[in-house]
């Protein structure tokens, strides 16, 4: 609900569980009230009247600190601070130009209120345009507000979208450019986002290829914490969102916590500045490195969204809404698709470049016999691919290796009962292609320098219109040719010489021409469902999954690191997207030795996929295999849909329990996976959450049978079967059913 007090001009934001404010100030500037989880027993019309404003601390004239809270800061009057926006002028209106000389571009912005409005179904920047529906399409509210420069004809509308069920705000920013002459933006954020003074524990992840999603919590120090990547894709060193909270104030089931998520797979950073007066702001948006924004005359610029919002019930709270968010709001549905991702089979880690129609025909066949419901060929099916050196930006079957085309494999893969998919990488060329030969000025260089090779690969120039048509011409063409279901959209490598025809503009370009591609192929084929893989992890964020239907997590299959690198992932993303694959041992990353069952239950914590070489198991593996997969589907709609807890954490057990509970709390799902154990250590049994206090709950396992059968009442007080001395690498996995007493 949007509530406007016309008498103090203050807006309040009422979302589900939490209230937003800020208010118009004599002077028209927007200045941030208050964002807070709504006190118990508050009602709708409990709100922020504006009577009591806000007071900007310590305006001593000589040596000002900005503590007021603009909802957008801008560099202009004073800027100690970082801004939302820093843009410059060339000129000045006509009737002023005659007063007064320039001498140079003005870099001054001061806006102030103009207008508002309340619209329906509003946009923000880089939005899918596929059309596909997402899970829950019922319309939201969008309040938004306009804010002009007091001289110049340029004006900023702050938009903030509500998802009250789930307490998200979605904001963004549009820049109008209603002059004669070109503005210059130098550095913008979609939104900053104020924390009550003192909120300085922060938590984020870091990492690299096959490392993840590592978790780090800490304190920030007064100055400014920065979290960016600098490239092309979303990236494996850091990913686009954090949690905050008061120092000891939070935990994993409680306290406030606030949080963001970049909707945004380019160039980006998030800037957590505590400021020596306490104050705490999170701004978010574009990375400022190499950042260039030249809007035309007549030009408007729409920023993609930082979704934000702040829960009550700790970490856990805040991960659960962006989760239920994510599932709702923003994976596309495609029709055919079940509501749940399929259980796929990889041929990577079976096969790698050793490809062949008989090899993959086999391995179809004992994937189906075991569940698999989605069989996908993966790199090495096309041109002269045979090894990474060759081949990338040929997209046609090559004949070498499937000497009938690709159909023949389909067509068993069909009559096997399964879905196919097929691995590209569509951003990329290897020198040693038809393509590179002929377009060698298609790639991002700069004339005249080296261009900088990784895996033998260079970057396309997605800021050449051409070379998006070409790449969406030879996709189209693939899937319009071959019954093709599913697509796992890859990319192996970092940008270098990031010189395009687009400028500095391609930080931005890039990654708008990969959505575009993607959008105008779930146009053309709509039963066509997407993976987001980047090297493993590095495209993973919500911009790209409002085009993508799940996401590669990591190329780290090894079960003991895998538990660590989801529960990292699963403080911002749902498991229904997190493809998680059980592979041979030992493992091909870490050399580690893993029981058949600890990688099951590991990988069960997300969307299952196989990627081991079914042709090096055994019957009796094979069968084990089956059982599993039987099993994942009988709790995959839990997983899948329901809410997550993360019981007992990595870094305080050593152990990872996690449980997932539908909100009808009929069903849940006990995940238990030890890491580490030292002789004498006996950890508590879990104690569940959610669950229904006076139902009576039967815990089966992976066989069907009953280990345990309690009340929720006993499941949420004394805890969980106890598996206390359970040594490293014992894991397990129990579907708790309501059943009578
Ligand atoms: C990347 C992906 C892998 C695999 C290879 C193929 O590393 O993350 O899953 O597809 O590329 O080259």
């Amino acid at each position: 609900m949007i509530d406007f007090n016309a008498a103090t001009r203050t807006f309040n934001l009422i979302l589900a569980g939490s209230v937003y404010a800020f208010q118009v100030d004599g002077e028209g500037r927007l200045v941030h009230l208050a964002w807070a989880p709504r006190p118990a027993g508050a009602t709708d019309d409990d709100v922020i009247d504006g009577r009591n404003g806000f007071k900007a601390a310590d305006s001593v004239a000589s040596f000002e600190r900005q503590t007021r809270r603009d909802e957008f800061l801008t560099f202009g009057d004073v800027t100690y601070h970082e801004v939302s926006l820093k843009a410059s002028f060339a000129s000045l209106p006509r009737d002023l130009a005659a007063q007064e000389a320039l001498h140079g571009p003005i870099r001054d912005v001061r806006l102030r209120y103009a207008s508002h409005e309340v619209v329906t179904d509003a946009q923000p920047g880089l939005a899918p345009t596929h059309g596909l529906p997402t899970s829950d399409p019922s319309p939201r509210q969008t309040l938004r507000v306009t804010l002009r420069d007091t001289v110049q004809p340029f004006a900023v509308t702050l938009c903030y979208r509500l998802t009250p069920e789930h307490d998200i705000l979605e904001r963004w920013c549009e820049l109008e450019n209603s002059g004669q002459e070109a503005v210059t933006v130098e550095a913008l954020n979609f939104a900053v986002l104020h924390l009550p003074k003192g909120a300085t524990e922060l938590t984020s992840v870091y990492g690299n290829w096959a490392r993840e999603f590592t978790t780090q919590r800490e304190r920030l120090p007064v100055g400014i914490r920065v979290i960016e990547q600098r490239g092309l894709q979303t990236g494996h060193f850091a990913n686009p969102f954090f949690l905050a909270n008061w120092p000891g104030q939070a935990w994993e089931e409680c306290g406030p916590v606030y949080f963001g998520a970049l909707a945004f797979s380019g160039s980006w950073r998030i800037t957590a500045e505590h400021l020596a007066s306490g104050d705490v702001r999170i701004h978010g948006g574009y990375n400022p490195f190499d950042f260039r924004l030249d809007l035309e005359p007549g030009q408007r610029h729409v920023t993609p969204a930082w979704v934000c919002g702040v829960s009550n019930a700790g970490w856990g709270g805040a991960s659960r809404r962006l989760h239920a968010f994510t599932r709702q709001r923003v994976l596309p549905r495609a029709p055919g698709w079940s509501e749940e991702r399929p259980v796929l089979y990889n041929s990577w880690e079976a096969t790698y470049f050793d490809l062949s129609q008989a090899g993959q025909v086999e391995l179809a066949r004992k994937a189906a016999a075991i569940g698999v419901e989605l069989f996908c060929v993966d790199d090495g099916w096309f041109g002269a691919r045979r090894s990474d050196l060759a081949g990338l930006g040929d997209w046609v079957v090559s004949p070498e290796v499937f000497p009938g085309g690709l159909n023949p494999l389909i067509d068993e893969v069909r009559r096997l009962g399964m879905r196919f998919g097929i691995w590209v990488e569509p951003e990329m060329v290897n020198p040693d292609s038809d393509l590179y030969r002929q377009h060698p000025d298609w790639v991002l260089h700069f004339p005249s320098r080296p261009r900088t090779e990784a895996r033998a690969q260079l970057i396309l120039d997605f800021g050449r219109p051409e070379v998006v048509a070409y790449i969406y011409d030879a996709l189209d063409r693939l899937i319009s040719q071959h019954a093709i279901d599913f697509i796992k959209w890859d990319m192996n490598r970092n940008v270098t010489e990031p010189g395009s025809t687009a400028g500095q503009a391609i930080w931005r370009r890039h990654a708008a021409a990969v959505y575009a591609i993607m959008d105008r192929l779930r146009r053309a084929h709509p039963h066509l469902s997407i993976e987001s893989c980047s090297g493993g992890g590095a495209r993973i964020d919500l911009g790209i999954l409002t085009r993508t239907d799940q996401f590669w997590t990591s190329d780290n299959t090894d079960a003991f690191d895998r538990i660590r690198i989801q529960e990292g992932c699963s403080l911002a993303y749902p498991a229904m997207a997190m493809e998680a694959w059980v592979t041979d041992v030992p493992n091909h990353q870490t050399g580690r030795i893993s029981p058949l069952s600890l990688r099951f239950d590991v990988a069960m914590r997300g969307a299952l996929g196989i990627g081991a070489n079914l042709n090096r198991l055994s019957q009796a593996e094979l069968d084990e295999c089956a059982g599993y997969i039987a099993f994942y589907k009988r709790i995959r709609s839990v997983v899948q849909q329901g809410e997550l807890y993360r019981l007992q954490r990595l870094e305080e057990y050593g152990a990872s329990a996690v449980q997932y509970v539908l909100s009808d709390q009929r069903e849940a799902v006990y995940s238990l996976a030890v890491r580490d154990h030292q002789i004498d250590q006996h950890r508590p049994p879990a104690v569940l959450k959610g669950l229904n206090p006076s139902a009576t709950y039967s815990a089966l396992d992976h066989r069907g049978q009953e280990v345990y059968r309690a009340s929720g009442f006993e499941l949420m007080t004394q805890g969980m079967i106890d598996d206390s001395g359970k040594g490293i690498g014992y894991s397990r996995t129990l579907h708790l059913v309501q059943v009578e007493k």
